[in-house]
């Protein structure tokens, strides 16, 4: 059976719709593979989060990463949202989505001289600094400009966030943050806190994302504030908290993001400690409000399978591939309720170009469209070319308007984008 599409209220049965729009229209319009967004929900999800953390001093900063179209982002912007980047390309894009400068973190293990030079220059909210080299690099790069950063310490606070390898961020093996564990971190923070061009922020942690236990979250927040309040009590300013994002949402069976608990849990562990708490939340902001629409090209009977051939494929949404992800995937045209077992797959020449292995699917046909849900994050901005293949355009629906916000490029496009010496 479909799951029902929790985009949207005024859905008929067998089909989408976001925002009273039915999906298989705007594929025959804009062609497939399309990205369709929810803008309204993606507002809900942002409101939601704040208001779970509104009883403390709390900033939300939206993770670009997970999803930096420059709709969104504009769209973020106008509620107020703080946005966390992980790249110069990303922090470009949240200055021009007109995301105020103080209210932007920079994360991330490996920022070059460029790009701390360019967060300096806009004078960012906060740079979060992952090594003892990172601090250096920034100490002298401030002095030699004559810049003033506010830079905070993010820490490795080594706890297992239970999630998909590749996206656990928290633990000493990684390569994450400065370890609690050998006293590098308070000597870090004397050096922030002492040097004359830079001011001491406070202290961040991200153990990972696509959380679904608040356990691994309670472990390093605690941690957190033991080492943020040891370090106040050797005289040290540590004015916020970052908290990072990571918190997941429900692949399976489609349901809204619910922070209830989460705000609660922060409010235990912070009320009345007196910091400044900053989020980085991406996944449960964008992730439920975006689908990707395919059109099947052929339905192929193999010796043990049967291949649903769609045009989408790994270089349009690669989580399946990198991270053996679980995306629902429903028929928008409609069916006899019989069923069978399929893999769906795209065209890309790799046997790991796949959507969904094994998968229970009515008996669909060429020419029909699916939808893939929930790849508002982690989908549109992994895209790639391979193959020669243009990206997936990209709609954004937004209070009964549809907005194309990423046209498709053409084949001609991606091949004069080269320089050719021969
Ligand atoms: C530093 C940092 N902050 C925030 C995020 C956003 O995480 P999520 O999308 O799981 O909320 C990430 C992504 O892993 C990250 O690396």
């Amino acid at each position: 059976m479909a799951p029902s599409n929790t985009h949207n209220s005024d859905q008929k049965p067998g089909h989408g719709f976001i925002q009273g729009h039915s999906l298989i229209e705007l594929a025959k319009i804009h062609k497939t593979p399309l990205y369709v967004y929810d803008g309204n929900q993606i507002l809900t999800n942002f409101s939601a989060f704040e208001q779970a953390v509104s009883l403390l001093d709390s900033k939300v900063h939206f993770a670009v990463k997970a999803n930096s179209s420059m709709a969104i982002l504009s769209l973020l912007s106008k509620v107020g949202a703080g946005a966390d980047v992980v790249s110069g390309g990303e922090l470009e894009r949240a200055i021009k989505a007109n995301i105020p400068a103080q209210d932007i973190i920079f994360s991330g293990v490996g920022k070059t001289e460029d790009e701390l030079l360019l967060a300096m220059r806009y004078n960012i909210g906060q740079i979060n600094i992952e090594s003892g080299p990172e601090l250096d690099k920034i100490a002298e790069l401030a002095s030699m400009h004559n810049l003033t950063c506010s830079v905070a310490l993010r820490v490795n606070v080594d706890v297992d966030p239970g999630s998909h390898e590749k996206i656990s961020t928290g633990q000493n093996n990684t390569k994450f943050g400065v370890s609690l564990a050998d006293g590098k971190a308070e000597e870090y923070y004397q050096k922030i806190a002492s040097h004359p061009h830079l001011r001491a922020a406070g202290l961040a942690v991200h153990i990972g994302s696509q959380l679904t236990n608040l356990a691994p979250f309670e472990k390093a927040y605690i941690a957190l504030l033991e080492f943020a309040d040891h370090l106040r009590a050797n005289g040290y300013d540590v004015p916020c908290l970052d908290l990072g994002g990571g918190f997941g949402i429900d692949y399976e069976n489609l349901k809204q993001p619910d922070f209830t608990e989460y705000g609660m849990l922060i409010n235990r562990i912070f009320q009345n400690k007196g910091y400044r708490l900053g989020f980085e939340p991406g996944r449960s902001i964008v992730g439920n409000c975006g689908m990707l629409i395919t059109q099947v090209i052929y339905v192929k009977q193999g010796i043990d399978k049967r291949f649903i051939i769609v045009d989408a494929a790994m270089n349009d949404l690669i989580r399946p591939t990198l991270y053996e992800a679980f995306h629902q995937i429903v028929c928008l045209n409609e069916h006899e309720s019989e069923t069978g077992i399929a893999d769906i797959v795209g065209p890309i020449c790799e046997t790991g170009d796949y959507l969904a292995r094994g998968r229970e699917m009515p008996l669909v046909l060429a020419e029909d469209f699916l939808a893939v849900y929930s790849v508002g994050a982690y989908g549109a901005v992994m895209m790639s070319n391979y193959n020669t293949r243009p990206e997936a355009a990209e709609i954004l629906c937004y209070n009964e308007n549809v907005h194309l916000i990423r046209p498709r490029r053409t084949i001609t496009d991606l091949i004069e984008m080269e320089k050719n010496p021969f």
